[in-house]
């Protein structure tokens, strides 16, 4: 960073969607079934009954929508390729027609200018594979291996960063502990197999991506800061209980080579621990590490609840975004600070950063007003350059979301967009906030100090 504030001059400015959530026409072109394609399908799982059906159109409209990156600067797009329009049953043969929407997406990104940055599982496992246990059955590891070597073989010629898994902390704790998220199961013995399984696959999938070629390849995590909510040692102990299972449980073994001490004790019985040779697959060397942050946690210790869901508190000094998570920008530099202080030296990124605040479901006029998420990314982006002055190595930043789209269990009732989307007549309507990371990037971060 120079003296007048800027970013590194060669800071990687992007915006993040994934595919179930955008793109729309789920059983296209031979495509197969994902676990969101059934639970959202499955009354009562999803509010508002929404679905990913439609979504954004994108898988239509997509050379519109790499018009609206272009306008705004964009110099990487991170997207998630769904495995189901690949290998429609999840392994075997091969679906054209899906790889095809897939490099012609490519194509389009780069003939504007903009780095292609794909993640091959963002939470849409073919439901076949569910069918055979998904995350659960250990030759899942072997599944994604597979499905990574075709896909990159077939785009690895212009995709230069590969990422494998998004956010594993959430599929297993949401997917297979609490059923809020597809694939819906709810047991205290399933996460923890999840969770193993998921690192297996990362370890696989990073070793597959290499062979056929990849360049670079990186891990994608969701970490927030753990706080107690107290004094007291009760919270304290709460807080690190917190912080083991949501940040180090896939941190650890990934970088260390081993879990935290404290994971028999959060799981209990549903532990399976890991073996020497399954650590030693986790430990795969990557190239560069992508951390999500939206929020921190203030940590209660709940004696009604298992270790391994934690109480939290409100904060009632804090504004609060409508997915009811506390604003917290200084997190930011604390968790990137964490991170590069804890862990050998890496490459990392911010792969997702933004807010969903209530804007109207149609826009009448443009740009759309929307100065709490202008608020919240000039405050995270500050929040980032701190920690760049401060040593981490910090290359680049995708602001969540390029458009409002649909957010996982709550529908279409949360925006997170720097673009607005009507959902009825699919019209993108750029938003202030869109407009406000047009000019960061233009100045490379000068913007934030206007
Ligand atoms: C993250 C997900 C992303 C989006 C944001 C709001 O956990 O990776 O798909 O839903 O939250």
């Amino acid at each position: 960073m120079n003296q007048s504030g800027l970013f590194p001059p060669d800071f990687l400015w992007g915006a993040a969607t994934s595919a179930y959530q955008i793109e729309g026409s789920p059983s296209a072109d031979g495509a197969g079934a994902s676990i969101w394609h059934r639970f959202s399908a499955t009354p009562g799982r999803v509010e508002n009954g929404d679905t990913g059906d439609i979504a954004c159109d994108h898988y239509r409209r997509y050379p519109e929508d790499v018009a609206l990156m272009r306008s705004l600067g964009l110099r990487a797009y991170r997207f998630s390729i769904a495995w189901g329009r690949i290998l429609p049953t999840g392994t075997g043969a091969l679906n054209e027609a899906g790889i095809d929407f897939y490099s012609r997406l490519v194509d389009a990104l780069l003939e504007a200018g903009i780095e292609p940055w794909p993640t091959l599982y963002h939470w849409d496992l073919p439901a076949d594979l569910d069918d055979r246990g998904g995350w659960l059955n250990p030759d899942i590891a072997g599944w994604f291996a597979d499905y990574t070597a075709v896909v990159v073989r077939r785009l690895g010629d212009r995709v230069r960063s590969w990422m494998t898994v998004n956010e594993p902390w959430v599929v297993a704790d949401a997917g297979y502990l609490h059923g809020v998220h597809a694939p819906g199961r709810a047991g205290p013995y399933e996460a923890a197999r999840a969770a193993i399984n998921l690192l297996r696959s990362h370890g696989r999938s990073v070793a597959a991506a290499r062979a056929a070629g990849a360049a670079r390849v990186g891990l994608v995590v969701n970490l927030a800061p753990k706080h107690p909510a107290s004094e007291s040692e009760e919270d304290k102990a709460a807080a690190v209980r917190g912080d083991a299972y949501m940040n180090r449980q896939y941190l650890d073994p990934v970088f260390l080579g081993s879990f935290p001490e404290e994971l028999p004790a959060i799981y209990g019985p549903g532990w399976p621990g890991a073996s020497a040779a399954e650590l030693a697959l986790m430990r795969a060397p990557i190239d560069f590490l992508g951390i999500n942050y939206y929020t921190r946690n203030l940590v209660r210790r709940d004696p009604a609840r298992p270790p391994v869901c934690e109480g939290e508190v409100r904060n009632p000094r804090a504004e609060y975004t409508t997915t009811g998570w506390e604003v917290y920008p200084d997190g930011l530099t604390e968790i990137l600070r964490w991170v590069a202080g804890r862990y050998p030296t890496i490459d990392l990124y911010v792969t997702e950063n933004g807010a969903a605040f209530a804007d109207p479901p149609t826009a009448d006029s443009e740009p759309l007003s929307d100065p709490r998420r202008v608020a919240y990314y000039r405050a995270h982006l500050l929040a980032a350059r701190r920690a760049i002055a401060a040593g981490v190595p910090l290359r680049g930043y995708f602001a969540w979301s390029l458009l409002d789209n649909f957010e996982w269990a709550c529908g279409y009732s949360k925006r997170f967009g720097l673009v607005h989307v009507d959902f009825a007549t699919q019209r993108r309507t750029m938003k202030a906030s869109g407009l406000f990371y047009r000019d960061v990037i233009a100045s490379n971060g000068g913007a934030l100090d206007a």
